[in-house]
């Protein structure tokens, strides 16, 4: 497994606490920024963080923003993104199992650190269910191509 993570400054801290948790258990990650505390714009980062798990070189990816909104609404923009806003345990493990997410999003300034890396072991010790679940994500993407 190899998560792409990313933050704006507002989810900076927050990042560099996840990094540990990550290391801790083992998983690998590659950091796409930002780098400090220096305002910076959170669709850049989500972008990018989005690009690289839609490459299929990220199984998941992790972005933090002040709230969580911004950078998953910019996720979500990306063709074959579905970015899940998750402030619990029990959001974070139907964003897997039902809605198949592959970006997790989460608030700094919304949640501390020890329950984000909570919930980040509950998106990513559960699996896709599939079956009906399947035929809804199907339909979320074809809104996408419905608007080609
Ligand atoms: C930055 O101040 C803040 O607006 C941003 O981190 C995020 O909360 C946006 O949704």
């Amino acid at each position: 497994m190899k998560i792409a993570i990313g933050s704006d400054h507002a989810g900076f801290p927050l990042k560099e606490a996840v990094k540990k948790h990550l290391e801790k258990k083992g998983v690998e990650y590659k950091d796409f920024g930002t780098y400090s505390q220096e305002s910076c714009d959170y669709p850049d980062i989500a972008k990018d963080v989005a690009l690289a798990v839609k490459s299929g070189e990220f199984t998941f990816g992790i972005l933090i923003c002040g709230t969580g909104i911004g950078i998953s609404i910019a996720a979500n923009k990306v063709r074959g993104i579905r970015a899940a806003l998750c402030h619990d345990t029990f959001s974070a493990k139907a964003a897997r199992a039902h809605n198949n997410a592959n970006i997790l999003a989460m608030g700094a300034r919304v949640i501390g650190e020890g329950l984000a890396c909570e919930i980040i072991d509950a998106f990513l010790a559960s699996n896709f269910e599939g079956g009906r679940h399947q035929r809804r994500v199907d339909k979320i993407h074809l809104i996408e191509d419905e608007q080609r």
